[in-house]
């Protein structure tokens, strides 16, 4: 079975968030699997100078801007997994984050951007392919990027309809982004006027390319069941519920897993000291190097809460902004690490100044101190309003960071509340509150407080948290399933 992963981001080249985490991990949990994955990757400065052994596979043929001197290269990750990538300058050479100019704003050609990556992922499908000696079976696609997939594999017969034609999935990371894109583009990014319809690429007057992948693709997954549910709902459908709840014998919520190569605490080279479940000593030098890093009083005593976020909206970090003042006149600590929107990121300045030894901020993204935060904090913070899957909390729980988490999507779905029942039971790994208010957050960190101040109950929560496996094989197993699903081999 051959799989083409198509996606605009992979951890260590290029990253922005947790789906750069999966697109290196399921892959590799794949290939473990017997499964030949390849993976297609927009040519940004840091995937050319990232990947070894460069060569050159051929011209993409088009029409569409920004693509006259685009070719396809291949090279190697630096875990060894082959990965093509779409060498268009006019396109991608462009330095820092891949989404957004200097300005923080998105690149007004975005949509030209991904159409071309999704072009050339369909090209593998093309009469005359790249390399007739991989074909895909199947072409995986990862967020709105990546939405023309199966849209032009679908609506361009007379371009793509090869003797092969590859069954298409396309995963939703985060349905709140949408590629939304004005109707006049339909000419420039080759899609026929045919398909400007409910019933094709149209998302409320305009073109939606998450919108496209959903509708034209063969089987949608999400990251988790509860956002696969959640995303049929008008309050998180975004639009899409209708479309969605339609095609639900083909949408599937497959949870994400944790690469515990990169993140285990008996292994990890960023932190302080090794430990592991039975050997907790080393956990205890992790938060006094991270109390010093922040700028925190040097408290074992002291519960020690983190944040590793982007600062958004959805993210519901405002709430942990009211709060702060609360948790530091209760003993706790926050270490915040993030990057994001200004007013938030302002709003953690702040409270770094207002309560200095009780609360540090670091702005910015540093991959190798999100490691430390993991490893030093008692309670990991994740208070989103809505979380596809989440993987922080995920980590957390690897690291004996006890989770304190609202109640949705993959955040419901993988931490167990410390109700007085599943603390009785030795089954709760971490807190979970329901509604988005600074009264709930506040009302949870009293109740984590209450356990933290139990040493036994403490420690039997976090050597439950850290012994659960949410590893990436039985994750890899459901898409190989969906895969043989959609294919002659199946
Ligand atoms: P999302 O993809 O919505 O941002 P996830 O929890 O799925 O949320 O993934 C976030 C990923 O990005 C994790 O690997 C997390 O450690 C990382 N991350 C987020 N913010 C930072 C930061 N400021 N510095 C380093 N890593 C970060
Ligand atoms: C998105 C979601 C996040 C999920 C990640 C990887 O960024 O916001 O919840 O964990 O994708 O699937």
């Amino acid at each position: 079975m051959r799989v083409l992963f198509v996606t605009p981001e992979c951890f260590p080249l290029v990253k922005t968030g947790g789906l750069a985490d999966v697109s290196a991990a399921l892959p590799a949990a794949l290939i473990q699997a017997g499964v030949d994955v390849r993976l297609l990757l927009p040519g940004y400065p840091a995937v050319l100078e990232g990947l070894s052994n460069i060569h050159e596979v051929g011209d993409l043929i088009t029409d569409l801007p920004g693509t006259e001197r685009a070719r396809l290269v291949v090279g190697r990750m630096p875990d060894g997994t082959l990965a093509y990538a779409l060498d268009a300058p006019a396109l991608y050479l462009r330095p820092g984050n891949p989404y957004t100019g200097p300005n923080g704003k998105d690149w007004p050609d975005n949509a030209q951007r991904f159409a071309a990556l999704s072009w050339a992922a369909a090209g593998f499908a093309a009469p005359e392919p790249y390399d007739p000696w991989w074909r895909p079976d199947v072409i995986h696609a990862h967020d709105w990027q990546t939405g023309l997939v199966p849209a032009y594999l679908k609506t361009r017969p007379d371009r793509f309809a090869g003797p092969y034609r590859p069954g298409t999935v396309v995963t939703i990371h985060n349905i709140a982004y949408q590629g939304h894109f004005g109707a006049h583009l339909l000419g420039e990014l080759k899609l026929p006027s045919s398909c400007y319809s409910v019933d094709g690429v149209e998302y409320y007057g305009g073109l939606g390319m998450l919108k496209a992948g959903c509708y034209y693709a063969d089987r949608i997954t999400t990251v988790s069941q509860t956002y696969a549910h959640e995303i049929q709902t008008d309050d998180q459908g975004m639009g899409l519920q209708g479309l969605l709840a339609a095609r639900v014998d083909d949408l599937r919520g497959i949870l994400n897993g944790v690469d515990y190569g990169i993140w285990d605490p008996r292994t990890d080279t960023h932190i302080a000291t090794n430990y592991d479940p039975d050997h907790m000593a080393g956990k205890a030098d992790c938060k006094t190097e991270l109390q010093l890093a922040f700028g925190l009083e040097r408290r074992a005593d002291a519960p020690l809460a983190v944040v590793i976020s982007r600062l958004t909206w959805h993210k519901g970090l405002d709430l942990v902004l009211e709060v702060a003042g609360q948790w530091a006149a209760m003993g706790g600590q926050l270490a915040v690490l993030g990057t994001g929107e200004p007013g938030i990121e302002a709003g953690f300045r702040h409270l770094a100044d207002w309560f200095p030894g009780k609360v540090g901020v670091r702005i910015g993204y540093d991959e190798g101190l999100s490691h430390r935060l993991q490893a030093g904090g008692d309670i990991i913070l994740v208070p989103s309003r809505s979380e596809p899957c989440g993987l922080t909390q995920m980590y957390g729980l690897k690291y004996g960071t006890l989770p304190l988490v609202r109640r949705t999507g993959g955040l419901a779905d993988t931490i167990i509340d410390a109700t007085p029942a599943a603390l009785y039971d030795g089954a709760a790994t971490g807190f979970k509150f329901v509604n988005c208010t600074a009264q709930e957050l506040l009302f949870t960190l009293r109740r984590a407080l209450a356990v933290y101040r139990r040493p036994d109950q403490w420690d039997a929560m976090r050597h439950r948290a850290m012994t659960r496996d949410l590893g990436w094989d039985r994750p890899a197993q459901e898409y190989l399933e969906l895969y043989r699903g959609i294919t002659a081999e199946g």
